[in-house]
């Protein structure tokens, strides 16, 4: 899941009850991937070797163990394998992952279980295997509905194998998504319309769209610092955003998330638990966590490296490299700069308990003066439209 993306701000989320502070998530990570994408800068590899799954499955077991000795007595919401390329793994691995979860923690009846997938990797037989195992919904990284453009972003699949992909994805689990990124070189206002029509025809009740960024140190940076890559300049990929907007919108798909887009109460749960600031374990090579513990929130992170991740939880029982107590003031800056992404805002009172002090009136004022922050009729703050393009400045300002 990219962060730095534009925002858009409508309607709130509705018919998501879960609170955060009553959600507790664990989000798997499987670094895995069959080619490196030269957009990508997630934590993924690419091995010649065939991956030892059953040693990977007990090094997770170890590590759910240690995770829920620190934080016991948890009930799991939700459960995100992401990746790397979670469909990879035999669903004898996702099932031992679960199966180790539900060892350590209670999962409530219901709870979310999203698997993220790359049509490359889609096979009906496996996926069965998945939704034995206890996956609800699946999240696939489509990418593109057009051929050259999925060549041009180093893709393995066409846009028929994507989409047949969809479809078995959407016969076999009751929920699913797929990613999309536009703002790909080239792209028309146009044909970003037709694609993007066309991908919500064919979605459920959830779409991830997120424009291309440069991310630094993957073959797009090399590319686009060479001259070689041209993306849409600012304001033809914010003409593009206010596009993707109004034909979501349009189509009973609005955001609730800069990025996201939902049928109301299809919105993953699990990411809204980031968005709202909630507690969840990061379980796997380069995952992140954030733990409440002894009335602190503390910020985990493990070690990325696979192979070294494995050893690592094989000799002292779990791969944390970074376990970390935030202040108060980062906190309720982490609690800012995540729910100011959602559509639903963020509630003052909240900014105040979290950094024992108000959001300073003068700077609210001011930048409601101009137009970029807004109340809504509970007293939630929330960023505009015309905010978002300067959605960091205000998070600084505000966190000031
Ligand atoms: C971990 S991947 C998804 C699953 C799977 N690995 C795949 O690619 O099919 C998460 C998503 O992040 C998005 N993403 C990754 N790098 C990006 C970038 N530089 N710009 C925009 N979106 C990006 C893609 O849409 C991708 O599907
Ligand atoms: S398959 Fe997904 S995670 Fe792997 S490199 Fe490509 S975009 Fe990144």
């Amino acid at each position: 899941m990219p962060l730095d993306r534009p925002l858009s701000f409508r309607a709130p989320v509705r018919g998501v009850n879960a609170k955060a502070e009553q959600a507790f998530g664990v989000y798997v990570h499987w670094p895995f991937c069959l080619s490196k994408c030269p957009y990508c800068d997630f934590n993924s590899h690419v091995r010649r070797e065939p991956i030892d799954e059953p040693r990977f499955l007990n090094a997770f077991a170890a590590e759910i163990a240690a995770t829920a000795a620190r934080v016991p007595g948890r009930t799991v919401s939700s459960i995100f394998f992401g990746g790397g390329t979670p469909s990879l793994m035999a669903p004898e691995t996702v099932g031992g992952i679960l199966d180790a979860i539900a060892q350590h923690w209670s999962v409530a009846p219901g709870a979310e279980v999203t698997l993220e997938a790359n049509p490359t990797s889609v096979e009906a037989g496996r996926f069965r295997g998945y939704r034995a195992a206890g996956v609800d919904r699946v999240s696939l990284g489509v990418q593109a509905l057009d051929d050259a453009a999925l060549a041009g972003l180093g893709r393995l699949h066409t846009a028929r194998e994507a989409l047949d992909a969809v479809a078995i994805a959407r016969s076999i689990f009751p929920r699913s998504s797929f990613d999309l990124i536009y703002a790909r070189p080239g792209q028309t206002p146009q044909a970003w319309r037709e694609e993007l029509t066309r991908a919500i025809g064919e979605a459920a009740e959830h779409l991830s769209l997120y424009q291309l960024t440069i991310e630094q140190e993957t073959p797009f940076a090399a590319l686009y610092a060479a001259g070689k890559l041209a993306i849409p300049d600012e304001e033809a990929a914010r003409a593009l955003y206010d596009l993707t907007q109004e034909v979501c919108a349009a189509h009973g798909l609005p955001a609730y998330e800069i990025s996201n887009h939902a049928r109301p109460g299809a919105e993953s749960r699990h990411n809204l638990l980031y968005w709202r600031a909630g507690e969840y374990a990061g379980i796997g090579p380069g995952a992140h966590g954030r733990l409440d513990v002894a009335g602190e929130r503390r910020a985990t992170a493990t070690e990325r490296r696979p192979e070294t991740w494995l050893m690592r939880v094989e000799n002292i029982g779990h791969g944390v490299v970074t376990d970390e107590p935030l202040t108060r003031e980062e906190r309720a800056d982490e609690f800012l700069l995540m729910g100011l992404r959602l559509v639903e805002g963020v509630d003052p009172e909240q900014f105040r308990k979290l950094s024992g002090r108000p959001i300073d009136p003068a700077r609210l004022a001011d930048l409601r003066g101009n137009g970029f922050i807004a109340f809504t009729p509970d007293g939630r703050l929330r960023v505009t439209h015309a905010g978002f393009p300067i959605l960091d400045a205000i998070v600084a300002d505000l966190a000031a």
